[in-house]
């Protein structure tokens, strides 16, 4: 099995890399992605030499390369590469719609001349937009974005939609909520509050705090990709979510008493434009129909979390320098050379 995972010098992606060689030992991985700022190979540290780890550099807006590298043979593609943070998309949508809406055009176009087996669309429940007090975002709820980047992934759902129904492209998509974890960026409030509080420093606050998501640990949205990767139906929707619902005080609160830090610390900022309130995912039809259940509680998932970010100093230093940045320098064209010069 060749497997085109595109985005996986990201937070999800890395984490689902490392799943699917771990898992599958037939499986051989082409990982493509831009590397963007989000993307650091950092992520991916230890994997440089694996025998069934192949890390291309370039765009998913590059028709030529992803022509090269579908030509190779591949059986199916799973698809995170995206611009992710809603505060930048309200800053440059421009981005949002390249790689979101084109880049997924691209890699449909290129998935359906060469044939590829299984199309993966990872998406979000942002897609929905923003719920009441109550209830949950089920896979018939009405898409509602609110955000340029929810439009962006909105758009490029639609578009894998059309691609099954027109072309019959074997195409699936996930809309998965929240996900915390190792080797994310610290700009998504989790990291970054947790960042913040390693040093003492305040964690900001957006709006009244009381704004809700439902969070899950990353290994649970690996494990729930891959249920959708090998028995998922083409031309089906699966929501992804663990049922852990929590306002951004309360999130704040755990993460500044892991770190023996006064509420005081809570630094009210402020909102962002057009915050969605509440956010929250009904996932039992892949719960029933794929069998799919989480694995990691919130607490235990929390504190994980924490922990990683507390022994890898140098990773979150790395970020903080931006000498992640000049990784695929040091590593890759060093490789190169040697390769080149036996
Ligand atoms: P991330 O920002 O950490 O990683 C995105 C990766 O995509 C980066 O490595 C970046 O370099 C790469 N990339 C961006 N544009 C590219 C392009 N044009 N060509 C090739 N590579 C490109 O994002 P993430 O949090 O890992 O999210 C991955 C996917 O999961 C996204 O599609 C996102 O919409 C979706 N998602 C994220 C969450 C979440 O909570 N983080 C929840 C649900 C769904
Ligand atoms: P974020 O991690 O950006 O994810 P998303 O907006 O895609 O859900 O934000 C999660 C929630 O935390 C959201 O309600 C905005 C809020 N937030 C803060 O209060 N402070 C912050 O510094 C950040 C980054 C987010």
């Amino acid at each position: 099995m060749r497997l085109l995972i595109t985005g996986g010098a990201g937070f999800i992606g890395s984490n689902f890399v490392r799943h699917i060689l771990t898992e599958y030992p037939a499986y051989h991985v082409l990982n493509l992605d831009k590397l963007t700022y989000a993307g650091n190979l950092e992520n991916l540290a230890g994997l440089e030499n694996h025998a069934r780890h192949e890390f291309i550099h370039g765009d998913i807006c590059d028709p030529a390369l992803v022509e090269r590298t579908l030509s190779r043979g591949v059986d199916a593609i799973v698809h995170f590469a995206a611009e992710s943070h809603v505060d930048r998309s309200i800053l440059d949508p421009t981005a949002f719609v390249t790689a979101n809406v084109a880049g997924t055009l691209n890699l449909l176009d290129g998935s359906r001349k060469h044939r590829v087996g299984r199309f993966v669309q990872i998406s979000t429940d942002e897609v929905y937009g923003s719920l009441g007090p109550s209830g949950a975002f089920t896979e018939t709820t009405p898409l509602q974005p609110n955000s340029p980047y929810a439009a962006s992934k909105a758009g490029a759902d639609l578009l894998v939609r059309s691609f099954f129904h027109t072309h019959g492209t074997p195409a699936l998509v996930t809309r998965c909520s929240n996900n915390y974890g190792p080797y994310q960026f610290p700009e998504k409030l989790i990291p970054l509050l947790v960042c913040n509080a390693m040093t003492g420093m305040s964690v900001p606050i957006y709006g009244d705090g009381l704004y809700v998501r439902d969070w899950i640990h990353v290994r649970d949205h690996c494990g729930a990709v891959d249920r959708v990767l090998q028995h998922g139906r083409p031309g089906e929707v699966y929501n992804v979510g663990a049922r852990q619902e929590m306002p951004n005080i309360e999130i704040a609160r755990r993460i500044l008493r892991a770190f023996e830090l006064p509420d005081s610390k809570m630094q009210y900022v402020k909102d962002r434009p057009g915050h969605d309130r509440r956010y929250a995912i009904d996932p039992s039809k892949i719960e029933r129909e794929l069998g799919w259940q989480p694995k990691v509680s919130f607490d235990e998932g929390l504190s994980e979390t924490i922990d990683w970010y507390r022994s890898n100093t140098a990773w979150v230093e790395h970020v903080r320098s931006g000498a992640y940045l000049t990784y695929y320098d040091r590593m890759y064209s060093q490789r190169q050379q040697t390769l080149s010069e036996l």
